[in-house]
């Protein structure tokens, strides 16, 4: 079966938002090592490689569906913040964004019939589930210590840990 116009525009779409995803989370990576927050400029650094193998997820899927997905232009993200706090909160955004953005493929290959569509996105609706846990935390984390150097330093160093290896 053939993919559907509708759902072959909204994959595309979604492959934006991964690129974006990892774009944003360069210019993070960057604002952390600046600031010399290493464990988060890790983490962040790590996540790119997460976001294109989101994108390429669904790459690899609509070639196997016999379709050649776009491939967008990458733009200059932002390396520096107002504050740690300002950066988590985009982070968390943005997994908001991506995770909307699934959603609605989901809807759309629903509505399309095409199960084959909706079971390749099930793996993306349970990740974004952990993508927005961990960004959430991170939100509620610097809240709680973002007023002591020590406890800053603590947190990064504790999100250093969590990088896999
Ligand atoms: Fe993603
Ligand atoms: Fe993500």
């Amino acid at each position: 079966m053939a993919l559907k116009k509708e759902v072959e525009a909204i994959l595309n779409e979604q492959i934006v938002k991964e690129f974006d995803a990892a774009t944003v989370y360069n210019g993070m990576y960057i604002y952390f090592e600046m600031e010399l927050f290493k464990g988060f400029a890790a983490w962040f650094k790590d996540h790119v490689g997460e976001e294109m193998s989101h994108a390429g997820r669904i790459i690899q899927y609509m070639l196997d569906r016999g379709v050649a997905p776009e491939i967008p232009a990458t733009r200059k993200p932002k390396t520096s913040f107002p504050s740690v706090l300002d950066a988590m909160k985009a982070a968390l955004a943005h997994e908001r964004t991506n995770t909307a953005g699934i959603h609605e493929c989901l809807k759309v290959a629903q509505k399309a019939g095409d199960p084959a569509t909706v079971e390749m996105l099930q793996w993306l609706v349970k990740e974004q589930v952990e993508e927005e846990q961990w960004a959430e935390e991170y939100v509620q984390m610097v809240k709680k210590v973002e007023k002591s150097v020590g406890g800053m330093y603590a947190f990064d160093h504790a999100v250093s840990k969590r990088v896999k290896a």
